[in-house]
């Protein structure tokens, strides 16, 4: 399963890039205004900068919802960098322009997915990846893991090359669940990613052998 970071803040994506672990980055409008981004320049500068960062995959979000505004957004963002993804709602134009994107050979990621349709529609439009929202569907009672199953069956049964990106990852459980499940990839916070080092056994377990070394 590949690990891709959702954040915009360069200090956590160079972070999680030392670990060696980081397969791509994931941002959203939230995530680049939480950053203090703003003005078209800055907001591309900062992609650019994500993208000298990592050596993967770069999602990059449209603002527009119509096909007209995602195809020009999209084709600017996309001219960037070579790593540039350019992310789409899961709205009408936003399949018209994946299948665009798509036809053209630039990465897309179909965004705000909460159902095994919406999965299906991304796939059929050529998507790159899919991203299913599993932490705001168990926000609101549904369960998002089993979201993720049910994409991975609907995949598999017609050989889908669509990546399934499990999005809205909130804590280490997750990713370890979205990995027994299949997910082709995550997207989650740092925090989240770190979480899967810790182990009370290992710390104690370090910490009798460091005592015990004294004695060699
Ligand atoms: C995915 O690409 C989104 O940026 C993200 O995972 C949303 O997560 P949230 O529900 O924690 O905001």
């Amino acid at each position: 399963m590949k690990f891709f970071i959702d954040t915009a803040n360069l200090d956590q994506i160079e972070e999680a890039q030392a670990l060696g672990v980081l397969d791509g980055v994931t941002t959203n409008p939230s995530l680049m205004a939480k950053e203090g981004i703003s003005g078209e320049a800055n907001i591309f500068n900062h992609y650019k900068a994500i993208c000298e960062l990592v050596d993967g995959d770069v999602s990059a979000e449209v603002l527009s919802t119509d096909f007209d505004g995602m195809v020009k957004e999209g084709e600017a963002l996309a001219a960037l960098h070579p790593q540039i993804v350019v992310k789409l709602p899961m709205i009408k134009d936003g399949i018209k322009a994946c299948r665009y994107f798509s036809a053209k050979g630039i990465k897309t990621n179909v965004t705000l997915v909460f159902s095994v349709g919406q999965a299906l529609l991304a796939a059929k439009a050529g998507a790159t990846y899919v991203s299913p929202f599993i932490g705001r569907l168990d926000d609101i009672s549904t369960d998002g893991l089993h979201l993720i199953g049910e994409i991975r069956e609907v995949y598999d049964n017609y050989f889908f090359e669509t990546e399934i990106l499990a999005a809205s990852v909130r804590h280490t459980m997750h990713i370890v669940d979205c990995a027994k499940i299949g997910a082709d990839v995550m997207t989650g916070p740092l925090s989240a990613i770190e979480g899967l080092m810790r182990h009370p056994l290992t710390d104690s377990g370090l910490a009798k052998f460091l005592e015990d070394a004294k004695n060699l």
